[in-house]
């Protein structure tokens, strides 16, 4: 098989990572958009190192072009801010001048490289939150043992501290499993037929003790009789259930959370109308900076705080997953000293 110039062109075009052809005089003789896209227009006829000036990738290329056979290396260009790359070279059969020799390949591995920080980074999270109550249990443990061994008082105290941090272990690992669950079936869009009106005031009962205990008032009159999507029903309440709790963990005392509903016109992305369930509380808000990075897990904005009210930083996560699965959008606003709302817009069901 040959193949001309203009399928050779096609072939590279086809290619989503920047290829190039160089010659035996390290010229260039053929490079595809991607390519253009890294290193500028008109790259045909330029010599190769004004292009790629990088020393790994000119020993790579040289030993292709003087033994044959391929090479690799791994290169950062800075365009302008530095970008990691693989790059194979491949020899090619051209010897005379225009002719290609060699075939380089890039490609861009900072996804790659962001994937396997945030797994390491995850890790070192779960390894932290779980070892916390884990040394409070072991520290307690020996107490009893040993100084606390005859004092009745301080034992019921620290029995009292024990259970509390093993809840919390609970808890932590209750949260990782559901994250993963949903996780794992993201890309399965849910079918059921759910009612966002009862599966609120589901909720609402739910955490109606805890409000009342902790001075806070929640209201929620909704207009209409019934509001249906395409869901799941038992991750759409721990979508309302992780926001009322964050609600009314992170408001001040003696306010209030008022929860609407409303019916929204399609907006960009969105075929169909939306449900716009918003979640508005009375408390110190959110700082600006903090807002696009509040879905990530384990991020708090004040980490010992959160984690005094038993909070893992997980329930934003959850939520943010099971909201992409049903094909929705959490929007958050906040206004400092004012208060936050949370808004989860849902794809309406006719
Ligand atoms: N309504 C809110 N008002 C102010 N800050 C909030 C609000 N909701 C969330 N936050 C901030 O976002 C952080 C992340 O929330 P998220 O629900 O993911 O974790 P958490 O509440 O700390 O723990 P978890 O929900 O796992 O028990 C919280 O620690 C808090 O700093
Ligand atoms: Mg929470």
């Amino acid at each position: 098989m040959t193949l001309g110039k203009s399928d050779l062109r096609s072939l590279l075009g086809a290619a989503e990572d920047p290829m190039l052809l160089v010659d035996r005089n390290w010229s260039i003789v053929e490079a595809n958009d991607a390519a253009e896209e890294l290193f500028g227009h008109e790259l045909p006829g330029q010599p190769l190192v004004r292009a790629l000036r990088n020393p790994d990738a000119i020993r790579a290329l040289s030993s292709v072009l003087d033994r044959g056979g391929r090479a690799k290396a791994e290169i950062t260009l800075s365009n302008p801010d530095p970008i990691p790359f693989r790059l194979r070279v491949a020899s090619l059969s051209g010897v005379e001048a225009g002719e290609a020799a060699a075939v380089i390949v890039l490609r861009d591995i900072s996804p790659w490289q962001a994937a396997q920080q945030m797994r390491s980074d995850f890790v070192a999270n779960v390894s932290h939150e779980l070892r916390s109550p884990l040394t409070t249990l072991a520290g307690l443990i020996e107490t009893l043992r040993t100084t606390a061994s005859d004092d009745p008082e301080a034992q019921a105290r620290f029995l009292g501290i024990m259970s509390r941090e093993a809840a919390r272990m609970d808890r932590l690992i209750g949260d990782l499993l559901s994250l993963s669950r949903v996780e794992a079936d993201e890309r399965i869009r849910p079918t059921d037929p759910v009612d966002l009106i009862a599966t609120i005031r589901n909720v609402l009962t739910i955490i109606a003790e805890r409000a009342e205990a902790s001075d806070r008032t929640l209201s929620f009159e909704p207009d209409l009789e019934a509001c249906l999507v395409a869901g799941d029903s038992d991750q759409l309440t721990q979508v309302f259930q992780n926001l009322l709790e964050n609600a009314v963990r992170y408001s001040r005392q003696g306010g209030s959370v008022h929860i609407s509903i409303e019916r929204r016109k399609p907006m960009p992305k969105f075929a169909t109308e939306v449900w716009a369930i918003s979640i508005s509380d009375e408390g110190e808000g959110i700082a600006p900076e903090h807002i696009p990075r509040l879905t990530e897990r384990f991020y708090r904005v004040d980490s010992g705080r959160s984690r005094q009210m038993g909070g893992t930083g997980l329930g934003l996560a959850i939520v943010k997953h099971i909201v992409n699965r049903h094909r929705g959008r959490l929007v958050i606003t906040s206004r400092q000293g004012v208060g936050t709302t949370m808004t989860v817009l849902l794809p309406v069901l006719d």
